[in-house]
């Protein structure tokens, strides 16, 4: 595709975990390691609902890649005095936006226009929980972006090989990308606290995940649960 950026090479100490996804990895081992590591599959049911209103797929797909940044942009700026994340964000940042610009080509091409839509229950619940005290907080602020980096990697792989080709497509190159977004914001978790706590939350946090996509949702959303 035209608008694919070329990688650039930072010449920092990379933490452990990202490099299980290397550039060799095949999609099926990405997307497989990301199913083992949450505890449901997308309902067919979302899947199906999905399919007939890609109008609201795309528009709230863009605004998950665009808050994806905005949220890689505030880690930056709070958290200064922690290199890896500093690099890690920054990358993260750049995707995420070329994302939305991509997303933005997509809804061009299909006439698709901007509507406003509320904020989806998946993000709003899994922030409920972030604890506020300032360790604790930024070790939950990696999970849920390790755990919401896996859910659309899982989800962009239940789509695509059901969308229209150029759409289907896109949605594929996406699993790369994201999965190795799940691994980053997972290996920052573990640089910056123990491996008990960083288990504990990751349980914590998987089971809202699990139970916010496998219950009834009256808004479908990119991270909805079952529609109704
Ligand atoms: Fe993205
Ligand atoms: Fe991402």
């Amino acid at each position: 595709m035209p608008y694919v950026t070329s990688p650039i090479t930072v010449n920092v100490k990379m933490p452990i975990i990202s490099k299980i996804i290397s550039k060799a990895a095949s999609i099926d081992v990405i997307v497989d390691e990301v199913r083992r590591f949450l505890k449901a599959p997308t309902p067919s049911a979302w899947v199906g609902h999905a399919l007939g209103d890609l109008t609201t797929l795309l528009v709230d797909h863009a605004n998950c890649e665009y808050k994806a940044a905005a949220t890689g942009m505030s880690m930056i700026t709070k958290y200064k005095h922690l290199p890896g994340l500093q690099h890690l964000m920054a990358r993260l940042v750049r995707e995420e936006m070329l994302h939305y610009q991509q997303v933005l080509v997509f809804m061009d091409r299909m006439g698709i226009e901007f509507r406003p839509l509320s904020a989806s229950r998946y993000a709003k619940t899994m922030r409920e929980f972030v604890r506020t005290n300032e360790d604790d907080r930024l070790v939950d602020l990696l999970i849920v972006g390790a755990i919401v980096e896996a859910r659309s990697c899982e989800r962009f792989a239940a789509l695509w090989p059901h969308l229209p080709t150029p759409l289907g497509r896109y949605y594929k190159s996406l699993l790369r990308s994201e999965g190795r977004h799940y691994q980053d914001y997972l290996a920052l978790a573990h640089e910056n606290s123990d491996q008990e706590s960083v288990d504990a939350r990751l349980e914590h946090f998987l089971r809202v995940d699990e139970q916010l996509i496998v219950s009834p949702d009256q808004e479908f959303r990119f991270h909805s649960g079952v529609p109704t």
